[in-house]
């Protein structure tokens, strides 16, 4: 059995959760009224309430000592203060560097990094000024309009993520564009509505050497020079964000187009750094700063409060409390509007790249469940699809539910009633309704005996389902800067309390070695080479090939 799972804070939990398991929610609300109060905080403009998380007083204390016993606040420290943390490849984790905005010292290797961050940051607002301003125009002499970002995972979902969010920020008439699947038709559909003259593509691959997006980059640099006909074309249409200045090179765009960064940013937490060039394009500079500038407020909170007040430490735990000693497997993530309607995207890599691991940091096996499965996506919309599973379903499932209260966009009352909805779905999913108001609620409307009891069975909703409510006044680059700084944390939270490497990626590498293996395959057939199932989807896949 691992050490975890024998430590006296474990096994005190264990213990506490067999209890917990038996008390609904609405008990907790009615055996404690300042419990609305006690389970809130409020920090860097985020209101956040937990008080509908199957917790009590004494669950939190148990799993901050968890906390304690597994040093999570010393590897906090470690990895502010740019330590190796990510020891499978052996690379510092100083995503937090990149918004530091009091310009701290953040050694790594025994030396700030914080001038190089400050040098890159001034040439992104050089060129992005630039193309704002028109001094950066395309090979015909056209202004830039339309931003095209080609990548994939990290170097996309963040990015993409953010100018949905803050599409209400967007200036100079700029359109940003995501470009990530290799299969043709993304690329085809979009290209077809751009005009080459003013398209600027942004090629963005912390390796330079992945598949997809190198092979996405050729399409359009071919589409480009079908209508340029010239090779310095290039130079006005491709910019280029990676830690690989040889292989960017080498794709023919100039050093000097390229906007760099370090092995110490993960792919997954790299929004912050050159590959959120197309969120500055798109909302200015300004805007891309105050987007640091709310993360940097939840990195200081991170980093200074003490444990019983730091919101990503607690926030972590609860999602350990939920998944090791609830049960829980999945963490459903409920933005509310439409404009964080990529957000569980986001967190799915995040947390699920990040903390989908079996091995611990000494090559153990782990003998406890880690990540959970992250999922999620717009409410309402979810509400009249899979929010039935949440009510009536057999599983206990946590979910965040997540708004801006002010929208940029008033429209009547349609504001009040998606905040109406989101208020209504936390509170039916944590009180449920009995079986005994649900009779009453039929015979009041004139159900007879009989209908009642066939279908009354059928309209109980258990409740007891847990949640967390984020909300926030308004969406600002500061707010949600302050949100996914906030989900970072949490996720290094529960990963340092799994003894986990949250930051390497090996279970990826497996699928991409295997598709390069396959490539040849798919168009000739070479039998018996793969496993037998593969080979008959090779069989069907060639009786179609043309
Ligand atoms: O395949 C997974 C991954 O390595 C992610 O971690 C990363 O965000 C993504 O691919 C893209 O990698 P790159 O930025 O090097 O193209």
């Amino acid at each position: 059995m691992s050490q975890l799972i024998q430590s006296a804070a474990w096994q005190a939990l264990e213990t506490h959760a067999q209890t917990q398991k038996r008390i609904h929610l609405a008990d907790l609300f009615d055996g404690n009224p300042g419990r609305a109060q006690a389970f809130v905080s409020s920090v860097a403009g985020l209101h956040v309430d937990y008080s509908k998380q199957r917790i009590t007083p004494e669950t939190l204390k148990l799993l901050r000592q968890l906390a304690n016993d597994q040093d999570v606040l010393t590897r906090r420290d470690a990895m502010f203060e740019g330590a190796r943390i990510n020891t499978t490849e052996n690379r510092a984790v100083l995503h937090v560097a990149l918004r530091n905005r009091g310009n701290r010292p953040i050694l790594a290797d025994g030396k700030d990094v914080m001038p190089e961050i400050n040098d890159v940051l001034r040439r992104m607002r050089r060129f992005t000024d630039a193309v704002h301003e028109g001094r950066w125009l395309g090979c015909s002499g056209e202004r830039i309009t339309d931003v095209v970002n080609i990548g994939i995972g990290g170097s996309d979902l963040g990015p993409r993520m953010i100018c949905h969010a803050l599409a209400s920020h967007a200036q100079y008439d700029m359109r940003a564009h995501f470009i990530a699947n290799i299969a043709p038709s993304e690329i085809a559909n979009l290209l077809k509505t751009l005009d080459p003259a003013r398209t600027l593509f942004v090629v963005a691959s912390k390796t330079f050497t992945t598949q997809e997006t190198l092979t996405n980059a050729h399409t359009a640099r071919r589409w480009l020079l079908d209508f340029a006909g010239d090779e310095t074309a290039v130079a006005k249409h491709f910019v280029a964000v990676s830690t690989n200045r040889a292989e960017v090179e080498a794709f023919g765009i100039d050093a000097e187009h390229m906007f760099g960064f370090w092995d110490w940013v993960g792919g997954r937490y790299s929004l912050w750094s050159a590959i959120g060039l197309p969120i500055a394009l798109y909302i200015g500079m300004d805007g891309f700063e105050r987007l640091l500038e709310g993360a940097h407020a939840m990195d200081e909170h991170f980093r200074t409060a003490p444990a019983a007040e730091n919101l990503p430490l607690t926030l972590g735990l609860i999602d350990v409390w939920n998944s090791n000693f609830l049960g829980a497997e999945t963490l459903a993530v409920l933005p509310y509007g439409t404009r964080l309607g990529r957000l569980p995207a986001y967190l799915q890599q995040a947390s699920m790249e990040s903390n989908g691991k079996s091995v611990d940091l000494d090559g153990h096996r782990v003998d406890y469940v880690t990540g959970p499965v992250v999922w999620g996506g717009p409410g309402t919309n979810g509400q009249h699809a899979f929010y039935q599973l949440l009510h009536q379903g057999t599983r206990l499932i946590p979910s965040d539910f997540i708004a801006a209260i002010r929208t940029h966009t008033p429209i009547g009352d349609q504001q009040a009633m998606l905040l109406a909805n989101l208020l209504a779905q936390t509170r039916a999913l944590m009180l449920g309704r009995s079986l005994e108001a649900v009779k009453q609620e039929m015979q009041a409307s004139g159900a007879d005996a009989d209908t009642i009891a066939r279908i009354a069975p059928h309209r109980v909703c258990l409740g007891n389902q847990p949640s967390t409510t984020i909300l926030f006044p308004q969406m600002t680059p500061e707010a949600v800067g302050a949100l996914v700084a906030l989900y970072e944390h949490r996720i290094f939270v529960a990963g340092a309390i799994w003894h986990i490497d949250s930051y390497d990626q090996w279970g990826v590498e497996l699928g991409k070695q295997m598709a390069g293996e396959l490539l040849p395959a798919v168009g000739h057939a070479a039998p018996g080479t793969f496993d037998a199932s593969t080979e008959a989807l090779l069989q069907t896949i060639h009786q179609h090939w043309v």
